[in-house]
């Protein structure tokens, strides 16, 4: 791939909630610019942003004016879109989840082998800077070996968003559209996950797919995590809230999303404040608390900059598609564990 000079050329495919995200996110990026935009329902972001519209993906490939693509349609037509990009050579940013199963993603990885073109998939919260110094400081030690994990995302979806009838249906559902981007970083953060058990909910909405999911996982290293989600409820807790990430959300400074334990101290997450004793290590002693350092920036201007990079030739994918999709095969298998009630392993790599 030659690296152009100049702002790269991207189109955007989808132009519902998160293609306008993305648009905008473009929008205040100097070394890019929307070209085009393709959504086969709707003309209106593409106006609003002064750019042609076209109907389909094919449409906006056969333009051949594109450096990148940004993939936000629905998770089932991420795979058959992002194939047709490839085939025609263009790097595209791909909306999490990679796909909806991993055989699916399977068929996505050997069309990247096939054409050597990259496709970076949207985990955009592994661009967060409180993600890189949490891995750094577990991986590195810093909490002795590590023992206990538990995260929360609960949060309450308002109804107008269900209108969408493919976010009702299989193929999304609170694990594979909120819960893959928790066991993302939790294996990103912590290490591989191997088994799960896992039960779900549709009480509430009485939809086909679930609103509440509580999973159980075991890592690699021995050590045991729990996650606890829900797109029903009305809490403080979760990425969204805890981190200040994306302006929709409303702050909560005061809710983390993840504990992280280990054997000399513990960490919380996003604030990273860092619980340990000083000298001998008991339960009466009091705990000191000092805070891991990290960088700045959010992390969707950090994926687009990243994703610039990557479609210059300059960078490899932060989030591959083989990555993406161990995580994918996580979430199958908490899907599976749903079902069987049994623990479940995760596939090989
Ligand atoms: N990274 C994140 O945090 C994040 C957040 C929200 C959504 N997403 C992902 O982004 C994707 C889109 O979600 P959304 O909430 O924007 O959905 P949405 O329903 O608001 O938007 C989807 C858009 O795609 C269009 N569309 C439908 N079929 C299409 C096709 N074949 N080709 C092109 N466009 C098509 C629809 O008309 C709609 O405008 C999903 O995969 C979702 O999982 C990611």
């Amino acid at each position: 791939m030659s690296p152009r000079n100049g702002p790269l050329r991207i189109g955007i495919i989808g132009a519902g909630r998160m293609g306008a995200q993305h648009a905008g996110f473009l929008d205040r990026e100097q070394d890019a610019r929307l070209v085009a935009v393709a959504d086969p329902y709707s003309s209106a972001m593409a106006e609003r942003c002064g750019v042609p519209h076209v109907r389909s993906h094919q449409e906006l490939l056969a333009r051949g004016d594109m450096d990148a693509v940004i993939i936000a349609s629905p998770n089932q037509a991420h795979v058959t879109t992002a194939v047709d990009c490839l085939a025609a050579g263009v790097p595209a940013l791909l909306e999490k989840p990679v796909a909806t199963s991993r055989a699916e993603a399977d068929v996505l990885l050997a069309a990247e082998r096939e054409h050597g073109v990259p496709v970076l998939v949207g985990h955009h919260r592994r661009h967060h800077p409180a993600v890189a110094a949490a891995r750094d400081f577990v991986r590195g030690g810093g909490l002795g070996r590590l023992v206990a994990v538990n995260g929360l995302w609960l949060t309450k979806k308002d109804d107008a968003y269900f209108d969408q009838e493919w976010r009702r249906s299989k193929g999304a559902g609170v694990m594979l559209i909120n819960l893959v981007h928790d066991l993302d970083l939790l294996r990103h953060i912590c290490g591989e996950i191997t088994t799960v058990q896992a039960r779900t909910s549709n009480a509430v909405r009485g939809h086909e797919v679930e609103e509440t999911a509580s999973v159980i996982v075991g890592f690699e290293s021995g050590a045991l995590g729990s996650f606890l989600i829900s797109d029903t409820v009305v809490a403080p807790w979760g990425w969204d809230q805890a981190t200040e990430d994306d302006p929709s959300f409303p702050y909560r400074p005061d809710g983390s999303c993840y504990s992280i334990a280990g054997t000399t101290g513990s960490l919380s997450f996003p604030q990273l404040a860092h619980y340990h004793h000083e000298g001998t290590s008991d339960w009466t002693r009091p705990l000191s608390t000092r805070f891991v350092p990290k960088g700045t920036g959010d992390s969707y201007t950090n994926q687009l900059r990243h994703f610039l990079a990557v479609a210059r030739g300059e960078a490899e994918p932060a989030v591959s598609v083989a990555d993406a999709a161990r995580t994918l095969a996580l979430i199958e298998t908490a899907q599976r564990a749903a079902e069987s009630g049994a623990t479940e392993t995760v596939g090989p790599r």
